[in-house]
């Protein structure tokens, strides 16, 4: 597909109002999106696990303005109370989209977002919330052309959230998403994120990840900012081609179900992604001397227990613990005994891989 087939084009009669709601998943990557091109176009391809818990609900309430307007007119209520300083990101967001979404200037939306994780917890909220938003707004191009198909709908909507937060384009659905061109999977594309066509072992479902809140602050920098410096990064060409050598290996690794080799992809690709902010040029390290810890704890746990608890991480200090359900019990007493001490104020997230999101029933009261 390109870009070209997104764009909502025909003569179409436009509601006058109503109310649209959807809660939308984070997601963890197991092979890591970092650098990019013009466009949110990911400079290699990338999977991830759906998660569960960790979501973003959203509703929009759109009625129709008596002329199109200049600009977006929106108000946003974020926690139930007005929220002045996520505007301009939604702003920016339907700059990008308009094109796609020719009706966003014909109404008044009233954007109401709350999360399921607890605000400042330094769990990134942009894929989850991206993906929410753009699911609202294809439910309201559904109701403007009925006629839309429900793959279609799905394609667009990570497409949309895609120009909001590049890894939001994986968070529309479940289980295993994969995102950005990549050779053994033919309908793969850089424009949005696919379902893992292949076969995955009965030892991946139901995953477990539990989140070590380390630290909860605002991150010192931006992922944004963390994707610029991939260009002109000394190790930039071959950090992209490892991205698909680790995505062939884990081709391999779901259908046997290799939990070995499992651990050492996803904890070479977190230590790889955070090495290329140690070597970029200016430099910088998101981890904490927590999350070092909390990292050799799980190696000298393995070691003994010989389960197949690893770790993984994102643009953050925050530790995603990754183990198999038939090893929840030995694990969670491991992380409740070992690993909570090194959390700030012992918060962590019990969450699992998840089916995607979901649309919310709410009473229309226009
Ligand atoms: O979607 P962004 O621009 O916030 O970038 C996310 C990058 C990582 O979370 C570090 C990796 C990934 O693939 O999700």
């Amino acid at each position: 597909m390109t870009e070209r087939d997104f764009v909502l084009n025909g003569d179409f009669e436009y509601p006058e109002s109503g109310v649209v709601a959807w809660k939308a998943p984070s997601n963890i990557a197991l092979v890591k999106y970092w650098g990019k091109k013009p466009n949110q176009i990911p400079a290699n391809p990338s999977i991830s696990f759906t998660l569960d818990a960790c979501a973003t609900t959203t509703s929009i309430e759109f009625s129709k303005l008596s002329e199109k307007s200049n600009t977006f007119s929106f108000d946003l209520f974020f926690e139930g109370k007005p929220k002045e300083d996520f505007k301009p990101k939604i702003n920016t967001f339907f700059e990008r989209i308009e094109k796609y979404v020719p009706f966003l200037k014909e109404y008044h939306f009233t954007i109401k977002t709350s999360n399921s994780f607890p605000h400042s917890s330094g769990i990134a909220s942009s894929a989850s919330g991206m993906a929410a938003l753009a699911l609202c707004l294809m439910t309201i191009e559904k109701r403007i052309n009925p006629s839309l198909e429900d793959s279609y709908f799905k394609k667009k909507a990570s497409f949309l959230s895609r120009l909001g937060s590049g890894s939001a384009c994986r968070s529309i659905q479940g289980d295993l998403i994969q995102w950005g061109n990549y050779d053994a999977i033919s309908e793969s594309s850089n424009l949005l994120g696919v379902k893992y066509p292949f076969k995955v072992h009965p030892v991946f479902k139901n995953y477990h990840d539990t989140i070590l809140l380390v630290h909860k602050g605002q991150k010192t920098v931006s992922s944004t900012v963390g994707h610029d410096l991939m260009h002109n990064h000394p190790f930039a060409k071959q950090r992209f081609a490892q991205a698909h050598l680790n995505l062939d290996r884990l081709k391999t690794i779901f259908e046997e179900g290799n939990l070995d080799n499992f651990v050492e992809v996803v904890e070479s690709e977190a230590l790889t992604l955070h090495a290329m902010m140690m070597t970029s040029l200016p430099y910088f390290m998101l981890m904490k001397p927590n999350t070092l810890e909390i990292i050799n704890r799980i190696w000298e746990f393995r070691q003994k227990s010989k389960t197949h608890v690893c770790f993984t991480l994102d643009a953050g200090a925050n530790v995603h613990v990754l183990y198999p359900e038939s090893e929840k019990q030995e694990v969670f007493q491991f992380i409740q005994d070992e690993l909570v001490v090194f959390c700030e104020n012992g918060h962590y997230i019990c969450d699992r891989i998840g089916n995607g999101a979901k649309e919310m029933r709410i009473k229309n009261n226009n």
